[in-house]
């Protein structure tokens, strides 16, 4: 079966540890049914998750993800189809974000704007490949 990946960003709205916990609590159950895996990099100003799976549950998923109140400014960074998950295994992974990310002052200056598609995927590939 053909499967979607989707990256979005996003700015937190009331981040804090229980909310973390309760937005992951909610995502490894649905997403465990619904075949969906990924990453979710969480740090004050940031939301970057990546998602993957059959594209009907990714696209649904999305839809709710986008009318959340507990983020805004909610952006798709990359959509594709791909052979390989890069997260298999993971309903949803979690990892703060590392100093080797786009700082919270690149952020603000629009660095997400301009980074390309192979950007993206690269941040996350370092996760899945162990990297801290
Ligand atoms: C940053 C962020 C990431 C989320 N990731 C997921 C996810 O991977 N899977 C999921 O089902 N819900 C996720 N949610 C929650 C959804 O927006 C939505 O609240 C949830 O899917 C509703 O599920 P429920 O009807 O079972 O309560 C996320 C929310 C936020 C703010």
């Amino acid at each position: 079966m053909p499967v979607t990946q989707l990256i979005y960003s996003s700015r937190p709205f009331g981040f804090d540890d229980a909310i973390l916990s309760q937005i992951l609590l909610t995502a490894r159950r649905n997403n465990a049914n619904a075949h969906v895996t990924g990453c979710l990099i969480c740090r004050g100003d940031l939301y970057l998750q990546l998602l993957e799976g059959p594209e009907e549950a990714v696209a649904r998923l999305y839809d709710a993800i986008l009318e959340d109140d507990r983020h805004l400014e909610v952006t798709r960074r990359v959509q594709r189809q791909i052979g390989t998950r890069m997260f298999d295994g993971w309903a949803m992974r979690d990892d703060p974000a590392q100093s080797w990310l786009w700082t919270k002052e690149e952020v603000e200056a629009g660095a997400l704007d301009r980074a390309d598609t192979a950007a993206f995927l690269a941040v996350f590939q370092r996760l899945a490949d162990g990297a801290h």
